[in-house]
């Protein structure tokens, strides 16, 4: 029996998918699911274990070893490879070209498919992603596709890094970004892409509060 909603948030790199889901998760006081963490995990274990992503048989033996779970901490699902909290790790600049690269690949999307799932079948969740709403949870409750101009998205991505004491360049991270939704939307399997049913939200000249608002509009209309 479920309680409450699956919603997804779906949406390129830096469109404020992770505040604004955080945000929604406490007004709705639901678990919010962060699957980009995943990916960024899978590309962690590959690249300590120096595995070349591109060697299926080296890729579906991680899959099949690799001990990755969200445990709470301090009120928050934190990432834990091997038992240890690797969510800052995860987090380093090099990491965001890794997870884009290694979640093109057909075995991890698979991997992951079914601990999504699993993750979101009582309900009450907030589902941040690229393909929540098109492969993972076709039938979602809610759908949303935030975007923004990919020079508000860089901007966003440098003020994080400013705040938390790290020096980027902004070209770079333009770069990057551009780089990363060619990866993502470009992709075979599962690429990033709106859902016909999704609620498309350019969030370019909203604040935050505007864009939560909007959505807690749309979940009302549901409940
Ligand atoms: O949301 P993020 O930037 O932490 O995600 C890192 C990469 O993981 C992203 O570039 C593409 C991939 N990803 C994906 O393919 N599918 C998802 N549902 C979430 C992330």
């Amino acid at each position: 029996m479920k309680d409450g909603l699956v919603i997804a948030i779906d949406g390129p790199a830096g469109a404020g998918k992770t505040t604004i889901s955080k945000a929604l998760a406490k007004k709705l006081n639901y678990t919010y699911i962060d699957t980009g963490a995943l990916y960024r995990g899978f590309a962690l274990k590959a690249l300590r274990d120096g595995v070349d992503i591109d060697d299926d048989v080296r890729v579906q033996k991680m899959c099949d070893e690799i001990d990755l779970c969200f445990r709470e901490v301090g009120g928050e699902l934190r990432l834990h490879l091997g038992g240890i909290d690797v969510s800052k790790q995860i987090r380093e600049p090099v990491m965001s070209m890794k997870a884009s690269d290694i979640s093109a690949r057909p075995i991890v999307r698979k991997a992951l498919l079914g601990v999504q799932r699993e993750l979101g079948k009582d309900g009450g969740v907030i589902f941040e992603g690229r393909d929540i709403g098109t492969v993972v949870f076709p039938d979602a409750d809610l759908k949303f596709y935030l975007s923004a101009s990919v020079k508000e998205r860089a901007r966003r991505r440098y003020m994080d890094f400013v705040g938390a004491g790290k020096r980027v360049d902004m070209d770079a991270l333009i770069n990057d970004i551009s780089q990363r939704d060619k990866n993502d939307s470009s992709r075979k399997h599962a690429p990033l892409k709106q859902a016909k049913d999704a609620i498309y939200i350019d969030s370019t000249e909203y604040s935050i509060d505007e864009v939560v608002e909007l959505m807690i509009t749309e979940v009302n209309k549901k409940l």
